[in-house]
């Protein structure tokens, strides 16, 4: 017997305002032809001054419950993947944990950028098989309008606010790929790149948030090699081929860097899901959103094969195969 991290519900939350691609070239040197042809975004959308990362986490974190048919007093662990925390300290997680959630069980927040979601999905698989969770709570959350320098066409341009959320719950299985559930979850890192995409501020370097910093092309290249190699670990690990896969669910930075790993992969494009022109990047929140959007229309349908995928500063990257 093996416990399993089942995805018992799927929620997602995009603030209400929204900033098109025309809006935005009224405000810097841009067009929405050049955003769309090298990014594929057409719209992102941005929190209200007045909502945080929380607001936004607590939002997707109750439509997954609800999903889920679950209760937040059922959940005993909360973990938020986000770079945008509300403050340094203490975590989103917590915020969370205190509006759903009962007191006393833990909660805390985890930071690896763009792949903060599939991180954070290793992370929890660990806690419900080392029988240490039955029911968990991943969200996905950022705010990155707050740190983006809206004068830098070369990266405002590409990211956006948002939150997913999943419920996690802890099912036996037979350890097989015909298991519901987290199949296998496979993380890198490489902090040789860390000047590559960062935030030129912190709490002991400026004292201040900062912004975000990119040099596009370099991170593009990575990417492509990276998230290609982090899918054939999957498939690898678990003795599938790429045409077993249902569905390909990667982090939604650009429409150019998913399909030029899909056709690396040998993937049929129609197999990916891609919601990157909706909501455009927002870093540990894309997958949940591009899950949740796959769930709702009905194409992700349960017993489903779906590949994880995402990169994101650091560099950090990672993979994980899940059967819906
Ligand atoms: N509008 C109009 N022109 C622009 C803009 C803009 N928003 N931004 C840059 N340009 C100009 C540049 O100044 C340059 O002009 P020049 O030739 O006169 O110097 C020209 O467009 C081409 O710029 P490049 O940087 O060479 O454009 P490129 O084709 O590399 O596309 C992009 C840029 C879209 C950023 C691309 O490199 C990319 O997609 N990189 C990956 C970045 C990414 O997705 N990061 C997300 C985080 S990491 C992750 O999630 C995987």
């Amino acid at each position: 017997m093996t416990i399993r991290s089942v995805i018992a519900g799927v929620g997602a939350y995009l603030p209400e305002k929204v900033l098109t691609n025309q809006e935005l070239a009224t405000r810097v040197d841009t067009s929405d032809e050049w955003i769309v042809e090298r990014s594929g975004i057409r719209k992102r959308h941005i929190a209200a001054d007045d909502q945080k990362t929380s607001d936004l986490a607590i939002e997707a974190a109750r439509r997954a419950l609800a999903a889920a048919g679950r209760d937040g007093q059922d959940v005993d662990l909360f973990v938020v993947a986000t770079a945008t925390p509300d403050h340094t300290f203490p975590a989103t997680a917590a915020r969370v944990q205190a509006a759903l959630g009962r007191p006393g069980v833990p909660a805390f927040d985890l930071q690896a950028v763009c792949s903060g979601f599939v991180y954070g999905l290793a992370v929890v698989d660990n806690f419900i098989r080392a029988g240490q969770a039955k029911c968990a709570v991943l969200v996905g959350a950022e705010t990155f309008s707050r740190i983006l320098d809206w004068n830098d066409r070369t990266t405002c341009v590409l990211f956006g606010d948002g939150a997913g959320a999943v419920v996690l719950t802890a099912e036996d299985g037979k350890g097989t790929t015909a298991d519901r559930g987290v199949l296998s979850t496979h993380l890198h890192s490489d902090g040789r790149h860390h000047d590559m995409l960062y935030v030129d501020g912190g709490p002991s370097s400026s004292q201040t948030t900062g912004h975000v910093v990119m040099k596009g092309k370099e991170v593009f290249k990575h990417a492509v090699v990276n998230l290609a190699d982090a899918v054939r670990e999957a498939l690898a690990a678990n003795n599938v081929t790429i045409d077993q896969v249902d569905w390909l669910v990667p982090h939604q930075a650009n429409k150019r860097i998913l399909d030029s790993t899909a056709q690396k992969l040998g993937m049929d494009p129609g197999k990916v899901i891609v919601t990157v022109q909706e909501h455009a990047n927002t870093s540990a929140a894309s997958i949940p959103l591009a899950l949740h959007a796959g769930v709702a229309d009905g194409r992700i349908k349960p017993g489903n094969l779906v590949l994880l995928e995402a990169m994101g500063g650091g560099f950090t990257w990672g993979s994980a195969l899940v059967r819906m």
